[in-house]
C-alpha cells in the first residue's frame, strides 16, 4: 500500500534532498507539506519548498502550509551558515548567462490553512494512516497537539529527525540542531504519546554522501532535476568539507528513508525526554539506557532508531535522485 506522508520540514539544503527522495519514490505519495522556522525564517522555508515542487513538478502538487514564524517560547536561531542565506545554498541569486534567474519565484501557491492547521486537516483525510516525517524544529506538531490532540492521536507513525542519544551534539557539546532549536515543542511532543520513532544524530552522521559521487550520478541522469540537485549542494559540500565531514550528511533524507524503508535500521523503545531547564543543556535528548529492570524506569516515549544500513540507504537514495544512474 502506497503510504500517505505528510512532511514537516524547515528547508533546508538536507530537508530539500528528503524533499525530493519521497517526491521520487513510489512507496510513497505527498500529501501535504508545512514548513517551520528553522534553518531559516518560515518565510524562505516555505518558498524553498515551494521551490523544490517548481523544480520536480509532480503530477499532483500536495498543498503546503506555512507553520510556525518562532518556536513556542524562544528566539529563532538559524543556520545559514550551513544552508546559506536563502537556505538553499543561495540557488536564488544563481543568475542564466542572459542574466535571467535560473530559479525566478515559483508559481506553486500556498494553502489557506497554516502548518498546525493542515496537519489536522491531513490527518481527517487519511484517519489512522497518515505517516508525519517532522525533519525540522518540532513547532508545528507541538501547536497541533495544542489545538487537537485526539486528532493527532489518529496518526499512525511520527518520524522525526532531531535529538543525539549517544553522540555529541551539532550545536552545543550535547545538543541536536532541531532540538536546540524549540526544545519545549520537543518536549511536549516526545511526552505525547504519539506513536514516535526518534533518528538522532547518532544514525544519521553515518550517511555522508561526497561531493564526487553524487557529481557522477548526476552527470549520468543530466536533467533540470539534477541541476537543481548541483545547484543546491554546492554549499552543503564546501560546509562539509569546511568541518572536516567530508560531505553533506543527510540528516533529512535518512529519516525519510526510515519512514520509508523500516528495516534500514533496528530501534529500541527507550524513554527519551528533552531538557529545557538547562544553561550548558538546552535542547539535549536524555534517553534512559540504564540497565535496570524495565518496570523501574519510566515507560518508553518513543523508539529510537539505533543503527543505519548506510550502503543500502546510499543506494535507496542516489536511485531515486538520479534515476538510470549506477
Ligand atoms: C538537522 O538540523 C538541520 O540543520 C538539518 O536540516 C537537520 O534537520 C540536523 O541536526
Ligand atoms: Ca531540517
Amino acid at each position: 500500500m502506497t503510504l500517505p506522508l505528510l512532511i514537516d520540514t524547515d528547508p533546508g539544503i538536507d530537508d530539500a534532498l528528503a524533499l525530493l527522495l519521497a517526491l521520487r519514490s513510489p512507496e510513497c505519495s505527498v500529501e501535504a507539506i508545512t514548513t517551520v522556522a528553522g534553518n531559516v525564517p518560515v518565510e524562505r522555508c516555505t518558498l524553498n519548498a515551494l521551490r523544490v515542487l517548481e523544480a520536480v513538478g509532480p503530477a499532483r502538487v500536495p498543498p503546503v502550509g506555512r507553520g510556525a514564524d518562532k518556536p513556542l517560547t524562544r528566539t529563532l536561531v538559524s543556520a545559514t551558515h550551513v544552508h546559506g542565506d536563502d537556505g538553499l545554498g543561495n540557488l536564488a541569486e544563481i543568475r542564466e548567462a542572459d542574466g535571467s534567474l535560473r530559479y525566478p519565484k515559483p508559481r506553486v501557491s500556498l494553502s489557506p490553512l497554516d502548518g498546525p492547521d493542515l496537519i489536522l486537516d491531513t490527518i481527517d483525510r487519511f484517519p489512522g494512516e497518515l505517516v508525519v516525517v517532522a525533519i525540522g524544529p518540532l513547532t508545528n506538531l507541538a501547536l497541533a497537539l495544542q489545538r487537537d490532540p485526539r486528532r493527532m492521536a489518529q496518526l499512525r507513525r511520527v518520524v522525526i529527525m532531531g535529538g543525539a542519544v549517544g553522540v555529541p551534539g551539532n550545536v552545543t557539546p550535547v545538543a541536536e540542531f532541531n532540538f536546540y532549536v524549540d526544545p519545549e515543542a520537543a518536549a511536549q511532543v516526545l511526552a505525547s504519546g504519539l506513536p514516535i520513532e526518534l533518528v538522532p544524530l547518532d544514525v544519521t552522521r553515518n550517511a555522508i554522501l561526497p561531493r564526487s559521487v553524487l557529481q557522477q550520478r548526476l552527470a549520468a541522469c543530466p536533467d533540470p532535476v539534477s541541476r537543481f540537485i548541483a545547484d543546491t549542494t554546492q554549499r552543503g559540500f564546501q560546509f562539509g568539507e569546511e568541518i572536516g565531514e567530508g560531505g553533506i550528511t543527510l540528516h533529512d533524507p535518512v529519516a525519510l528513508g526510515i519512514a520509508l524503508v523500516p528495516s534500514l535500521t533496528y530501534f529500541e523503545s527507550l524513554h527519551v525526554a528533552v531538557e529545557c531547564e538547562g544553561a550548558l543543556t538546552r535542547g539535549m535528548s536524555v534517553a534512559d539506557r540504564r540497565s535496570i529492570p524495565v518496570g523501574r524506569k519510566a515507560p518508553a516515549t518513543c523508539r529510537v532508531a539505533r543503527w543505519l544500513r548506510a550502503a543500502d540507504f546510499r543506494d535507496l537514495f542516489l536511485s531515486r535522485l538520479c534515476p538510470g544512474s549506477s
